[in-house]
Parts: structure tokens; sequence; C-alpha cells
């Protein structure tokens, strides 16, 4: 089960980054987005992401152009029939992905491995669009996918044990370090990042704190990269939010509830860094400030 080559549909912020990783370790990579337009916004975030790799040393300028050159891009699924490995990182909508995988599993060669980068839903529905259950997993991959070292294998009740080993030398091969759960939305980081991120959020609502000292009571009380409400706004509270919901559907805790002022931020359009508004304002991107008018 050598995966060779690799293809990943899908080239937004998740899509070109998990295409770039695999391309920068050496697999041919075909990447697929549904119209021209958005290959070339994608091909264009990959060339940036590499062009800061090699300012800052950790990619020299041939490994990129090699990079570059195992890049396919693609608007035609049936480029991806001789594909060893195949990556969903579509919208997160159970319809459109379970529509695609069963388009893929039509084009694409049988022996091959399925993969959804979801960060929610369930593989194990996604899994029954296809007639290759036993060679379908979870490979979540966290943002900015060429800096963080994580990816979660995520099995079914039905994966191979093969195909299992397959997913995590993957994981390995692309730099990450892969760890292993099964198939509960949210999986291991999700489970425990989206509660912390909501509790953040109640934290302010109820005034236990002004914006930046909750940022910075977890910044530098505990070593964190990001405080959470700076991780909420980089993350996308739409995402989150979106991903609450799935969690609370399924578990039906209080702790997966999106917060109410959470509600009226996505229904306001303040999505954080991506739509320039969240908790903090981000006019002067090098220089966010707090938004303190929304409590
Ligand atoms: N490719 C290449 N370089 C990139 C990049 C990318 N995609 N994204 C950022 N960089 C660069 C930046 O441009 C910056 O370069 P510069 O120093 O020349 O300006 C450099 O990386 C470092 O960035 P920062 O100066 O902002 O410094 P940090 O040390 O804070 O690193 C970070 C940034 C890695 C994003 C760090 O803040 C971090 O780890 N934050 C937490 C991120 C996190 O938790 N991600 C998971 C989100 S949850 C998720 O993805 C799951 C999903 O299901 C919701």
């Amino acid at each position: 089960m050598e995966i060779r080559k690799v293809g990943v549909v899908g080239c937004g912020l998740m899509g070109s980054g998990i295409a770039q990783v695999a391309a920068t370790a050496g697999f041919l990579t075909v990447v697929r987005e549904v119209s021209q337009e958005l290959v070339d916004k994608g091909f264009r975030a990959i060339e940036q992401s590499l062009s800061k790799l090699v300012e800052k040393g950790s990619l020299s300028a041939e490994q990129k152009s090699q990079t570059l050159g195992r890049l396919k891009p693609t608007i035609d699924l049936g480029d991806l029939a001789d594909c060893d490995l195949v990556i969903e990182a579509i919208i997160e909508n159970l319809e459109r992905k379970k529509e695609l995988f069963t388009e893929l599993d039509k084009n694409v060669k049988p022996e091959a491995i399925f993969a959804s980068n979801t960060s929610s839903l369930s593989i194990t529905e996604m899994m029954t669009a296809t007639r290759r259950a036993p060679r379908f997993l979870g490979l979540h991959f966290f943002n900015p996918v060429p800096l963080m070292k994580l990816v979660e294998i995520v099995k079914t009740v039905v994966t191979e044990p093969a195909v299992v080993e397959a997913a995590l030398d993957y994981g390995r091969k692309v730099g990450k370090t892969p760890i292993l759960t099964s198939d509960r939305a949210g999986f291991i980081v999700n489970r425990l990042l989206v509660p912390f991120l909501l509790d953040s959020i109640r934290a302010l609502e109820e005034g236990v704190g002004s914006i930046e000292d909750i940022d910075n009571g977890m910044k530098l009380g505990c070593n964190h990269p990001m405080g959470p409400l700076t991780l909420n706004d980089f993350v996308g509270l739409d995402t989150t939010y979106y991903i609450a919901e799935i969690m609370f559907n399924e578990f039906r805790e209080r702790r997966f509830a999106p917060p109410p002022l959470m509600k009226r931020m996505v229904l306001a359009g303040m999505l954080g860094r991506k739509s320039g508004k969240g908790f903090y304002d981000y006019t002067d991107p090098k220089n966010p400030k707090p938004n303190n008018s929304l409590i």
C-alpha cells in the first residue's frame, strides 16, 4: 500500500497547505479546484508560503522550485484517477462532501485510500457514499498547515489496520506527528480546544476580564502562542461556531454550545482576521486593536 501520488480536492486555506506539504515531502501532487480562478488563487497562496519558508531559511530556493514542479493543478476529477491517496479539503458540508466522494469513487482506482480533512463531520457518514469503506479515514491537519506539526488520523470501526498504518506513515513523511483517534465529533484536538475557545468568550461575556487580559492570561500564564480570543479570530468565528454546533448536536453538553455573543458576532459578519473584525480590529493587520465595544 505504498503512497506515491497524492490527490488533494479543494485548494483553499487548508487544501493549499495540505498540497504544499505533500509536494514538499516529494509526493507528486494533483490539486483539484472547481474553477481555474480558484486553482490560481490556491497556487498563489502556496507560492507565497513557500517564499516565506525560503526567506526564513527553512527551505532552499531549489527545494521551492522542485516542490512547485511536483504540484499539478486541475479542474478535472478524472486527473486524480491514479492517485494512491486522495485527501478532501472542500467546504464543511456533509452533503457536498458525500456527493464529491461518490464522484471520486467512480473516478479513482479502487485500491486508493480516501481521506477527509473535516474538523468535525462524521467520517463514517462520508464513507457510506463510497464502495471503499475499509480504505476510508480522516486526516485532520491544522492551520497553518505548513507550520503546524500535528495531523490527526481518524479511523472508523471498519478502517483496515493496513490503511491506518499507511496514513500514520504518510503523516510522518509530510513532517507531522500523527496521533490516532476514533470517529467522534471533534476528534481529540477540537474536543478539548473548542470548549476552551467557547469558554474564553463566556469569560468575556461574564466580565471576568478584558479581551487583552483574557488573552494575556493564557499567553503569559500558560505559554500558549496565542490567547484564546486571538485564536478565535485566527480560526474564524464562523468556523468554530459551526464546529461547536456539530459537537453540541452530537454530545448535547453545554460546554459545546456556542455562547450568544459568538452567534451575534457571526450574524454581524465579525468573523475575525478574515473579515477584518472580530475580538480585534485588523485595520492595521500587524497591530490589531481590541474591540472593546463588544460588551
Ligand atoms: N506558510 C509559511 N509561513 C507562514 C505561514 C504559512 N502558511 N503562516 C504564517 N507564516 C509565517 C509568518 O508570516 C511569520 O513570518 P514573519 O516572522 O516573517 O512575519 C512566521 O510564520 C511566524 O509567524 P508569527 O510572527 O505570527 O509568529 P508565531 O511564532 O506566533 O507563529 C503561528 C504563528 C504558528 C500561527 C503561532 O502563532 C501559533 O502556533 N498559533 C496557534 C495556531 C493554532 O492553534 N492553530 C490551530 C488552529 S485549530 C485548527 O486548525 C483546527 C481546525 O479544525 C479548526
